[in-house]
């Protein structure tokens, strides 16, 4: 079945766009981003949405009176452009478990360390490479897991690792984690649309290419 994904996104968007892109390159065979949502209005992903011609939302919890209101739009649209996965690339809202149910084992997110270290509430963007240098930590890297209701948690995809160096910052830590998830997330993409992905409980297996 073609992966008809949905990106997720709050910021800039360099996520979004690597994905696009790799779809757009026949990196990720059998896959089509259909849409790409965000919480905020000014994220650059809708930018990048709209430049590559794919149909984009701005749908905040603010403009709805309930939760209940708010999912029930938003599970709508995905509906109306027949999503059938998930991708979240720097989307900063908690996913209702409403929306989590319906596409159980269908949605993903990229982290900027090796969960499950430095994951959780507040463990997003800067804050995660801060964590990471506080540790001590010698290496770090990406991650890409499933969503399940709890941050950061789900079973684990892939993860890729570099060395933290010694006169690295939070900011240069950053700078060199992004190029390695730009990587990563078409890679675990990938797998998912060569129906790849199995999951037993808390572990991924991926199957061997056909
Ligand atoms: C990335 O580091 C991602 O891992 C994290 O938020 C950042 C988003 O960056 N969840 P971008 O908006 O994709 O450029």
């Amino acid at each position: 079945m073609e992966l008809r994904i949905a990106i997720f996104a709050s910021g800039k968007g360099s996520n979004c766009k690597a994905i696009i892109e790799a779809v757009n390159k026949g990196q990720v065979p059998n896959a089509k981003v259909v849409l790409v949502v965000s919480n905020n209005k000014n994220a650059g992903a809708l930018d990048i949405a709209r430049s590559a011609g794919i149909p984009s939302v701005w749908i905040s919890r603010q403009s709805f009176d309930s939760d209940e209101e708010f999912n029930n739009t938003l599970l709508k649209i995905l509906n109306e452009y027949q999503v059938n996965f998930i991708a979240l690339a720097g989307y900063l809202k908690k996913l209702d478990s409403v929306i989590i149910q319906q596409f159980r084992n269908r949605i993903v997110n990229i982290h900027p360390a090796l969960l499950p270290a430095f994951g959780g509430k507040g463990m997003y963007g800067i804050h995660v490479h801060e964590a990471v240098l506080a540790s001590g930590e010698k290496i770090t890297g990406a991650t890409v897991h499933i969503v399940d209701e709890e941050y950061d948690h789900g079973p684990i995809i892939l993860q890729e690792t570099i060395n933290v160096l010694p006169d690295d910052t939070p900011e240069s830590l950053a700078e060199r984690v992004l190029p390695i998830e730009h990587r990563l997330y078409p890679k675990a993409l990938r797998l998912f649309a060569e129906d790849r992905v199995k999951i037993d409980k808390q572990q991924v297996i991926i199957l061997q290419e056909q």
